[in-house]
Protein backbone atom coordinates (compact mmCIF):
# COMPACT_ATOMS: atom_id res chain seq x y z
CA UNK A 1 0.00 0.00 0.00
CA UNK A 2 1.16 3.44 -0.89
CA UNK A 3 0.37 6.70 0.97
CA UNK A 4 0.20 9.63 -1.40
CA UNK A 5 0.37 13.73 -0.10
CA UNK A 6 -1.72 15.51 -2.48
CA UNK A 7 -1.04 19.53 -2.14
CA UNK A 8 -3.38 20.95 -4.99
CA UNK A 9 -2.48 24.74 -4.31
CA UNK A 10 -3.73 27.39 -5.86
CA UNK A 11 -4.78 28.47 -9.78
CA UNK A 12 -5.04 25.81 -11.76
CA UNK A 13 -3.26 23.33 -9.71
CA UNK A 14 -6.49 21.62 -7.97
CA UNK A 15 -7.92 21.21 -11.42
CA UNK A 16 -4.66 19.28 -12.79
CA UNK A 17 -4.17 17.21 -9.38
CA UNK A 18 -8.10 16.33 -10.02
CA UNK A 19 -7.30 14.94 -13.46
CA UNK A 20 -4.39 12.68 -12.18
CA UNK A 21 -5.68 11.86 -9.37
CA UNK A 22 -8.60 9.87 -11.87
CA UNK A 23 -5.50 8.64 -13.56
CA UNK A 24 -4.09 7.57 -10.77
CA UNK A 25 -7.55 5.72 -9.10
CA UNK A 26 -8.07 3.90 -12.85
CA UNK A 27 -4.48 2.61 -13.31
CA UNK A 28 -4.47 1.84 -9.57
CA UNK A 29 -8.04 -0.17 -9.80
CA UNK A 30 -6.67 -2.01 -12.97
CA UNK A 31 -3.76 -3.24 -11.29
CA UNK A 32 -5.47 -4.16 -8.15
CA UNK A 33 -2.75 -1.68 -6.12
CA UNK A 34 -3.85 -0.12 -3.16
CA UNK A 35 -3.49 3.61 -2.80
CA UNK A 36 -4.40 6.16 -0.06
CA UNK A 37 -4.60 9.84 -0.67
CA UNK A 38 -4.47 12.33 1.52
CA UNK A 39 -5.17 16.17 0.70
CA UNK A 40 -3.23 18.83 2.93
CA UNK A 41 -3.58 22.71 2.17
CA UNK A 42 -0.09 24.67 0.25
CA UNK A 43 0.52 27.81 -0.92
CA UNK A 44 -2.06 30.51 -0.82
CA UNK A 45 -5.06 28.44 -0.44
CA UNK A 46 -3.09 27.76 2.88
CA UNK A 47 -2.27 31.40 3.66
CA UNK A 48 -6.10 32.27 3.41
CA UNK A 49 -6.65 29.90 5.75
CA UNK A 50 -3.87 29.46 8.45
CA UNK A 51 -1.81 32.37 7.88
CA UNK A 52 1.31 30.24 6.13
CA UNK A 53 1.65 28.65 2.95
CA UNK A 54 3.23 25.58 4.28
CA UNK A 55 2.60 24.62 8.16
CA UNK A 56 4.02 22.19 10.00
CA UNK A 57 1.19 19.61 9.55
CA UNK A 58 1.79 19.97 5.82
CA UNK A 59 4.99 19.40 5.73
CA UNK A 60 4.72 16.82 8.47
CA UNK A 61 2.70 14.86 5.80
CA UNK A 62 4.83 15.45 3.29
CA UNK A 63 7.64 13.33 5.71
CA UNK A 64 5.21 10.89 6.02
CA UNK A 65 3.92 9.91 3.05
CA UNK A 66 5.50 7.65 -0.37
CA UNK A 67 5.22 10.69 -2.16
CA UNK A 68 4.17 14.10 -2.87
CA UNK A 69 1.70 15.20 -5.62
CA UNK A 70 1.72 19.30 -6.03
CA UNK A 71 -0.46 21.40 -8.64
CA UNK A 72 0.97 24.64 -8.46
CA UNK A 73 1.26 27.56 -6.06
CA UNK A 74 1.36 31.34 -6.08
CA UNK A 75 -1.25 34.06 -7.65
CA UNK A 76 -2.00 37.75 -8.11
CA UNK A 77 -3.81 37.67 -4.66
CA UNK A 78 -0.65 36.72 -2.72
CA UNK A 79 2.05 38.67 -5.27
CA UNK A 80 2.76 41.38 -2.95
CA UNK A 81 3.72 39.77 0.11
CA UNK A 82 6.70 40.60 1.95
CA UNK A 83 9.87 38.00 0.09
CA UNK A 84 9.49 35.08 2.84
CA UNK A 85 6.40 35.16 2.67
CA UNK A 86 5.75 34.72 -0.61
CA UNK A 87 4.28 31.32 -1.79
CA UNK A 88 7.77 30.73 -3.94
CA UNK A 89 9.26 30.79 -0.72
CA UNK A 90 7.09 27.94 0.45
CA UNK A 91 8.22 25.94 -2.58
CA UNK A 92 11.85 26.79 -1.85
CA UNK A 93 11.21 25.21 1.85
CA UNK A 94 9.56 22.43 1.05
CA UNK A 95 12.16 21.42 -1.69
CA UNK A 96 14.71 22.06 1.29
CA UNK A 97 13.02 20.68 4.37
CA UNK A 98 12.78 17.00 2.25
CA UNK A 99 16.00 17.08 0.63
CA UNK A 100 14.85 17.26 -2.75
CA UNK A 101 18.37 17.84 -3.77
CA UNK A 102 17.51 16.14 -7.71
CA UNK A 103 15.09 18.01 -10.38
CA UNK A 104 14.57 15.77 -13.07
CA UNK A 105 12.87 17.36 -15.81
CA UNK A 106 12.38 15.41 -18.95
CA UNK A 107 11.90 17.32 -22.45
CA UNK A 108 10.42 14.40 -24.64
CA UNK A 109 8.68 15.49 -27.90
CA UNK A 110 4.99 13.48 -28.84
CA UNK A 111 4.73 12.99 -32.28
CA UNK A 112 0.95 13.71 -32.19
CA UNK A 113 2.11 17.12 -30.86
CA UNK A 114 5.09 17.94 -33.68
CA UNK A 115 3.16 21.02 -34.77
CA UNK A 116 2.69 22.57 -31.42
CA UNK A 117 6.10 23.65 -30.92
CA UNK A 118 7.32 26.94 -32.64
CA UNK A 119 10.56 25.18 -33.70
CA UNK A 120 10.02 23.25 -36.98
CA UNK A 121 8.89 19.87 -36.99
CA UNK A 122 12.29 18.36 -38.55
CA UNK A 123 14.19 20.27 -35.10
CA UNK A 124 12.08 18.86 -32.78
CA UNK A 125 10.99 15.01 -33.75
CA UNK A 126 13.01 12.74 -31.75
CA UNK A 127 13.97 15.24 -29.06
CA UNK A 128 14.17 13.38 -26.05
CA UNK A 129 16.11 14.40 -23.10
CA UNK A 130 16.32 14.82 -19.50
CA UNK A 131 17.40 18.07 -17.24
CA UNK A 132 18.97 16.81 -13.73
CA UNK A 133 18.66 20.33 -11.95
CA UNK A 134 20.39 20.70 -8.66
CA UNK A 135 17.99 21.69 -6.47
CA UNK A 136 18.84 22.58 -2.80
CA UNK A 137 22.01 24.40 -3.52
CA UNK A 138 23.77 27.52 -5.29
CA UNK A 139 22.64 31.30 -5.81
CA UNK A 140 18.78 29.92 -4.33
CA UNK A 141 20.37 29.20 -0.96
CA UNK A 142 23.45 30.92 -0.32
CA UNK A 143 24.48 33.64 2.01
CA UNK A 144 24.76 36.34 2.35
CA UNK A 145 21.41 37.63 0.45
CA UNK A 146 20.00 40.32 0.63
CA UNK A 147 19.32 44.52 -0.59
CA UNK A 148 19.36 47.92 0.70
CA UNK A 149 18.58 50.55 -0.89
CA UNK A 150 22.09 51.13 -3.12
CA UNK A 151 23.17 47.00 -3.49
CA UNK A 152 21.45 44.21 -3.73
CA UNK A 153 23.48 40.65 -3.49
CA UNK A 154 23.27 36.87 -3.47
CA UNK A 155 25.97 34.11 -3.40
CA UNK A 156 26.27 31.30 -5.45
CA UNK A 157 28.18 28.28 -3.36
CA UNK A 158 28.45 24.92 -4.09
CA UNK A 159 29.85 22.22 -1.13
CA UNK A 160 31.59 19.15 -3.04
CA UNK A 161 28.72 17.03 -1.28
CA UNK A 162 26.06 18.50 -3.43
CA UNK A 163 27.77 18.52 -7.00
CA UNK A 164 28.79 15.28 -6.17
CA UNK A 165 25.33 13.35 -5.08
CA UNK A 166 23.47 15.05 -8.31
CA UNK A 167 26.08 14.54 -10.69
CA UNK A 168 25.97 10.63 -9.63
CA UNK A 169 22.32 10.51 -9.95
CA UNK A 170 22.69 11.86 -13.51
CA UNK A 171 25.49 9.52 -14.51
CA UNK A 172 23.60 6.56 -13.39
CA UNK A 173 20.34 7.60 -15.12
CA UNK A 174 22.83 7.75 -18.42
CA UNK A 175 23.55 4.38 -17.42
CA UNK A 176 19.91 3.33 -17.23
CA UNK A 177 18.82 4.89 -20.38
CA UNK A 178 21.47 3.38 -22.26
CA UNK A 179 25.07 4.74 -21.56
CA UNK A 180 24.39 7.43 -23.17
CA UNK A 181 25.91 10.92 -22.98
CA UNK A 182 25.51 13.48 -20.17
CA UNK A 183 26.40 16.91 -20.59
CA UNK A 184 27.06 19.39 -18.02
CA UNK A 185 26.24 23.04 -18.17
CA UNK A 186 28.48 25.97 -16.15
CA UNK A 187 29.97 28.96 -16.66
CA UNK A 188 33.19 28.13 -15.67
CA UNK A 189 34.83 30.36 -18.11
CA UNK A 190 33.25 33.26 -15.63
CA UNK A 191 32.34 31.93 -12.20
CA UNK A 192 34.80 30.11 -9.88
CA UNK A 193 31.88 28.07 -8.54
CA UNK A 194 31.31 26.77 -11.62
CA UNK A 195 34.93 25.45 -12.44
CA UNK A 196 34.56 24.06 -8.66
CA UNK A 197 31.77 22.18 -10.10
CA UNK A 198 32.89 21.26 -13.33
CA UNK A 199 35.82 19.50 -11.43
CA UNK A 200 33.52 17.51 -9.32
CA UNK A 201 31.67 16.50 -12.14
CA UNK A 202 34.89 14.53 -13.77
CA UNK A 203 35.72 13.25 -10.69
CA UNK A 204 32.61 11.56 -10.12
CA UNK A 205 32.62 10.72 -13.91
CA UNK A 206 35.73 8.38 -12.98
CA UNK A 207 32.84 5.66 -11.79
CA UNK A 208 31.31 5.74 -15.42
CA UNK A 209 33.88 5.64 -17.33
CA UNK A 210 31.36 3.90 -20.35
CA UNK A 211 29.87 7.06 -20.17
CA UNK A 212 30.61 9.84 -22.36
CA UNK A 213 30.49 13.74 -20.45
CA UNK A 214 30.63 16.90 -22.12
CA UNK A 215 31.38 19.73 -20.44
CA UNK A 216 29.20 23.19 -22.44
CA UNK A 217 29.07 26.86 -21.04
CA UNK A 218 25.18 27.97 -20.42
CA UNK A 219 25.05 30.25 -22.78
CA UNK A 220 25.58 27.82 -25.36
CA UNK A 221 23.40 25.81 -24.37
CA UNK A 222 20.82 27.98 -24.23
CA UNK A 223 21.23 28.49 -28.13
CA UNK A 224 22.27 24.99 -28.96
CA UNK A 225 18.71 23.36 -27.28
CA UNK A 226 17.35 25.32 -29.36
CA UNK A 227 19.18 25.06 -32.09
CA UNK A 228 19.19 21.30 -32.16
CA UNK A 229 17.71 19.61 -29.14
CA UNK A 230 18.62 15.94 -30.13
CA UNK A 231 21.91 16.12 -29.67
CA UNK A 232 21.27 15.90 -25.38
CA UNK A 233 20.59 12.58 -23.47
CA UNK A 234 21.18 13.92 -19.71
CA UNK A 235 21.76 17.57 -18.98
CA UNK A 236 23.46 18.20 -15.52
CA UNK A 237 23.29 21.46 -14.03
CA UNK A 238 23.08 23.93 -11.29
CA UNK A 239 20.00 25.38 -9.53
CA UNK A 240 19.70 28.78 -11.22
CA UNK A 241 20.87 27.53 -14.70
CA UNK A 242 18.56 24.25 -14.24
CA UNK A 243 15.55 26.99 -13.52
CA UNK A 244 16.18 28.63 -17.07
CA UNK A 245 17.30 25.98 -19.14
CA UNK A 246 14.64 23.60 -18.18
CA UNK A 247 12.07 26.32 -19.26
CA UNK A 248 13.83 26.63 -22.60
CA UNK A 249 13.33 22.94 -22.87
CA UNK A 250 10.06 22.95 -21.76
CA UNK A 251 9.12 25.16 -25.48
CA UNK A 252 10.12 22.74 -27.52
CA UNK A 253 7.62 20.30 -26.53
CA UNK A 254 5.30 22.73 -27.88
CA UNK A 255 3.47 23.71 -23.85
CA UNK A 256 4.70 23.50 -20.43
CA UNK A 257 1.57 22.38 -20.05
CA UNK A 258 2.71 18.86 -20.96
CA UNK A 259 5.67 18.56 -18.82
CA UNK A 260 6.07 16.40 -15.54
CA UNK A 261 8.81 16.88 -13.08
CA UNK A 262 10.06 14.91 -10.17
CA UNK A 263 11.99 16.00 -7.40
CA UNK A 264 13.29 13.65 -5.73
CA UNK A 265 16.28 13.00 -2.60
CA UNK A 266 17.83 10.27 -0.61
CA UNK A 267 14.19 9.77 1.60
CA UNK A 268 11.41 11.78 -0.13
CA UNK A 269 10.17 12.92 -3.66
CA UNK A 270 7.87 15.26 -4.92
CA UNK A 271 6.21 15.04 -8.11
CA UNK A 272 4.46 18.46 -9.88
CA UNK A 273 3.98 19.62 -13.20
CA UNK A 274 6.84 22.19 -14.71
CA UNK A 275 3.99 24.90 -15.53
CA UNK A 276 2.34 27.38 -12.69
CA UNK A 277 -0.98 27.96 -11.34
CA UNK A 278 -1.94 30.09 -14.52
CA UNK A 279 -4.71 32.18 -12.66
CA UNK A 280 -6.14 33.98 -16.07
CA UNK A 281 -7.80 30.41 -16.52
CA UNK A 282 -8.20 28.74 -13.04
CA UNK A 283 -11.37 27.59 -12.12
CA UNK A 284 -12.53 27.19 -16.06
CA UNK A 285 -11.67 23.43 -16.62
CA UNK A 286 -9.83 24.59 -19.43
CA UNK A 287 -5.92 23.75 -17.83
CA UNK A 288 -4.21 20.83 -19.72
CA UNK A 289 -3.94 18.20 -16.56
CA UNK A 290 -1.24 16.43 -18.67
CA UNK A 291 1.75 17.51 -16.90
CA UNK A 292 0.42 16.44 -14.05
CA UNK A 293 -1.09 13.00 -15.16
CA UNK A 294 2.41 12.36 -16.45
CA UNK A 295 4.18 13.39 -13.21
CA UNK A 296 2.08 10.33 -11.41
CA UNK A 297 3.65 8.62 -14.38
CA UNK A 298 6.92 9.41 -12.89
CA UNK A 299 6.09 8.54 -9.71
CA UNK A 300 5.50 5.38 -10.60
CA UNK A 301 8.85 5.01 -12.30
CA UNK A 302 10.74 6.35 -9.15
CA UNK A 303 9.15 6.32 -5.74
CA UNK A 304 7.00 2.93 -6.74
CA UNK A 305 9.76 1.23 -8.98
CA UNK A 306 7.22 0.49 -11.49
CA UNK A 307 8.73 1.81 -14.74
CA UNK A 308 5.69 -0.62 -17.30
CA UNK A 309 3.17 1.32 -15.25
CA UNK A 310 4.58 4.69 -16.20
CA UNK A 311 4.70 3.46 -19.47
CA UNK A 312 1.10 2.04 -19.37
CA UNK A 313 0.73 6.24 -18.85
CA UNK A 314 2.69 7.46 -21.03
CA UNK A 315 1.55 5.40 -23.78
CA UNK A 316 -2.51 6.27 -22.69
CA UNK A 317 -1.44 9.69 -23.01
CA UNK A 318 -0.05 9.00 -26.41
CA UNK A 319 -2.84 7.70 -27.57
CA UNK A 320 -5.20 10.16 -26.00
CA UNK A 321 -3.56 12.86 -28.29
CA UNK A 322 -3.53 10.45 -31.37
CA UNK A 323 -7.13 10.56 -31.26
CA UNK A 324 -6.81 14.11 -31.90
CA UNK A 325 -8.05 15.51 -28.24
CA UNK A 326 -6.29 18.86 -27.43
CA UNK A 327 -6.57 21.57 -24.67
CA UNK A 328 -7.13 24.98 -25.57
CA UNK A 329 -2.83 25.76 -25.23
CA UNK A 330 -1.79 22.76 -27.47
CA UNK A 331 -4.86 23.08 -30.06
CA UNK A 332 -4.11 24.62 -33.00
CA UNK A 333 -5.55 28.06 -33.91
CA UNK A 334 -9.23 27.72 -34.88
CA UNK A 335 -9.45 24.08 -33.72
CA UNK A 336 -12.08 23.00 -31.02
CA UNK A 337 -10.31 22.09 -27.69
CA UNK A 338 -11.71 20.16 -24.74
CA UNK A 339 -11.70 20.82 -20.92
CA UNK A 340 -9.82 19.17 -18.65
CA UNK A 341 -11.93 17.04 -17.52
CA UNK A 342 -12.55 16.29 -21.44
CA UNK A 343 -8.79 15.47 -21.98
CA UNK A 344 -8.47 13.27 -18.57
CA UNK A 345 -10.99 11.54 -19.62
CA UNK A 346 -9.98 10.96 -22.97
CA UNK A 347 -7.01 9.23 -20.95
CA UNK A 348 -8.23 7.30 -18.41
CA UNK A 349 -10.66 5.50 -21.59
CA UNK A 350 -6.78 5.02 -23.21
CA UNK A 351 -6.05 2.68 -20.11
CA UNK A 352 -8.87 0.45 -19.82
C1 LIG B 1 10.47 26.26 -10.96
C2 LIG B 1 9.95 27.62 -10.57
C3 LIG B 1 10.45 27.94 -9.18
C4 LIG B 1 11.96 27.96 -9.22
C5 LIG B 1 9.89 29.23 -8.58
C6 LIG B 1 8.40 29.28 -8.62
C7 LIG B 1 10.42 29.44 -7.18
O1 LIG B 1 10.33 28.57 -11.50
O2 LIG B 1 10.14 25.28 -10.27
O3 LIG B 1 11.18 26.16 -11.96
O4 LIG B 1 12.55 28.98 -9.58
O5 LIG B 1 12.56 26.94 -8.90
MG1 LIG C 1 11.30 27.76 -13.21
Amino acid sequence: MYTIVSIPGDGIGPEVVAGALDVLNAISKKHGFEIQVEEHPFGGASYDLHGSMLTDETLEACRNCDAVLLGAVGGPKWENLPHAEKPEAALLKIRRELGLFANLRPAKVYDALLDASTLKPDVVKGTDFVVFRELTGGIYFGQPRGYDENRGWNTMVYERHEVERIARIAFEAAQKRGNVKVTSIDKANVLEVSQFWRNIVHEVHKDFPEIELADMYVDNAAMQIVRNPKQFDVIVTSNLFGDILSDISGMITGSLGMLPSASIGTKHALYEPIHGSAPDIAGQNKANPIATIASVAMMFENSFCMPDVATEIYDAIEQALATGVRTADIAKPGEKSISTTGMTAAIVACLQ
